[in-house]
């Protein structure tokens, strides 16, 4: 049997108070639209159509060639937007599932369920439905004596005993595709909002003596429907619990689970330890057998085996093997550090290239060089890359040790073996195995200071 899947993503989503489209607001990291997306990917289905409207260029962007895409110009209601896809889809014989752009914690495995629920009870219309501690907002399934649902009435047309009702439509649904497009041509407007409801659908296919019933999961979180920053804040959290605990599963260790933040990209190497407060974003990837310590901030990182990085923030940049960074370093975009290098507190690094067992101790910008190996790199050393306009480049061979509190002003060949002193300011090259010094001579005058206000005696 083909399946097709359809995700409503046309609204603007007043609710939210914001310039973002709702589905296009962030779930750990991904957009809500773009998990719904994924999971449907899983089912393997014929086709997924998402219906854009407000946003389409922005939600296209978000989910490239992932779906087909139809244009629902006006925002009449989930019935109006279920339509737009009749060119698509009307006349196919298969299953279609609708999801909303805005139920991002629903996983494949529920709409497996569904499916196979749906399939073995013969059914034209099968509704996914869950308990909810506070129904409010979600429409209420109305279910006769015998427990067949007779219709799903929204929260805006309900009367006080239907209100009263815990059963909510999660907004996701089986249908046979063939039956949804007949019942969708008579879904009227006649309610409180002047909608064309989706929901409708159900009490259509009831009146021409078609099967319609309700799969009810039994996890409510997993179906929350996302319409203000209340709900996008539960759902992170949901969230954030189940890709902290999936990681947990494959061997990372987590001091406080719940107060690490886990984009859903993220990949993490087993043995690897991750204390509280951290956040892990974008694609970064870590190794195995690496300690993340309390407050780091890591986006779009790659971090190999046995890495250190103690309360500091990594973007763009890629740690190899056996290094250690921080407390307190900030490493910018484009860096490459390691195996074996130590970047200590205070230390700023962009776009630089340090290689093996280079130490990088305390207090230092390293900025657009490239540094060879077992350099040292002094206390309040200063890579001078900028002259207000350009950006210039240092390289620093094997070997130089580069005493403290130097100002290395690019651009500039310091060469292997050489020996810059403390306090230099180098503007020109240094030769190899060569002493470079470059500031004024220390004059003593004798006894001078016991004429001096504060000299004590
Ligand atoms: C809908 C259901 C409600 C259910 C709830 C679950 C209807 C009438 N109501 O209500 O029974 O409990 O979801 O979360 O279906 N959309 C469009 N085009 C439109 C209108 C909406 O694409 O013209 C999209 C929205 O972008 C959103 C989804 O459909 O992704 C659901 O719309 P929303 O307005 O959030 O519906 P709810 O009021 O939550
Ligand atoms: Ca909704």
């Amino acid at each position: 049997m083909d399946r097709f899947v359809i995700v409503l993503a046309a609204g603007q989503g007043t609710r939210m108070k914001s310039k973002l489209y709702k589905v296009l607001h962030r779930v750990c990291g991904k957009a809500m639209v773009n998990h719904v997306v994924s999971q449907a990917e899983k089912l393997q289905p014929e086709k997924i159509i998402t219906i854009v409207g407000f946003g389409a260029d922005a939600v296209k962007e978000e989910l490239g060639l992932k779906t087909e895409y139809v244009l629902q110009e006006q925002q009449l209601g989930t019935g109006h937007a279920v339509l737009q896809t009749e060119k698509l889809l009307a006349g196919k014989k298969g299953t279609t599932v609708v999801l909303s752009g805005d139920a991002p914690l629903l996983t494949s495995a529920t709409l497996e369920a569904l499916f196979a629920d749906h399939q073995e009870n013969h059914r034209s219309a099968t509704i996914l439905t869950a308990t909810a501690p506070n129904p409010s907002g979600y429409g209420r399934i109305i279910r006769d004596e015998l427990g067949n649902v007779l219709k799903i009435v929204e929260q805006k047309d309900a009367t006080a005993e239907e209100a009263a009702v815990t059963e909510i439509n999660t907004g996701t649904y089986c249908f046979d595709n063939e039956w949804l497009f007949k019942a969708l041509s008579e879904v009227r407007t006649d309610n409180a909002q002047g909608e064309y409801y989706l929901t409708d659908v159900v009490e259509i296919l009831q009146a021409q003596g078609e099967i319609v019933g309700a799969y009810k999961m039994s996890n409510f979180d997993e179906s929350m429907g996302v319409n203000d920053r209340v709900a996008l804040a539960a759902a992170t959290k949901v969230m954030q619990r189940r890709i902290n605990e999936e990681h947990m599963r494959n061997g990372v260790t987590f001091y406080d689970p719940e107060r690490t933040y886990v984009e859903a990209d993220v990949k993490i190497g087993a043995d690897t330890v991750i204390e509280g407060g951290v956040s892990l974003r974008g694609t970064t990837t870590i190794g195995a057998d690496c300690v993340i310590t309390a407050g780091s901030d890591l986006r779009d990182a790659i971090i190999d085996d046995q890495v250190i990085v103690k309360s500091s923030n990594i973007e763009e940049s890629h740690v190899l093997a056996g290094s250690d960074i921080g407390p307190y370093a900030h490493l910018r975009p484009a860096s490459t550090v390691g195996p074996n290098v130590h970047i200590g507190n205070f230390v700023e690094v962009k776009k630089a290239t340090i290689h093996q067992g280079t130490k990088v101790g305390h207090l230092t910008y390293v900025g657009d060089a490239t540094l060879g190996e077992n350099i040292n790199v002094g206390c309040g050393t200063v890579f001078v890359n900028y002259d207000g306009k350009n950006k210039h480049h240092t390289n620093v061979g094997d070997n130089v040790f580069i005493g403290c509190n130097a100002n290395l002003v690019a651009p500039l060949e310091i060469a292997k073996n050489s020996f810059i002193a403390a306090g230099s300011t180098i503007t020109n090259d240094v030769p190899e195995d060569a002493l470079a010094i470059a500031r004024a001579h220390q004059e003593n005058k004798l006894a001078y200071a016991k004429k001096l206000p504060y000299h004590k005696d």
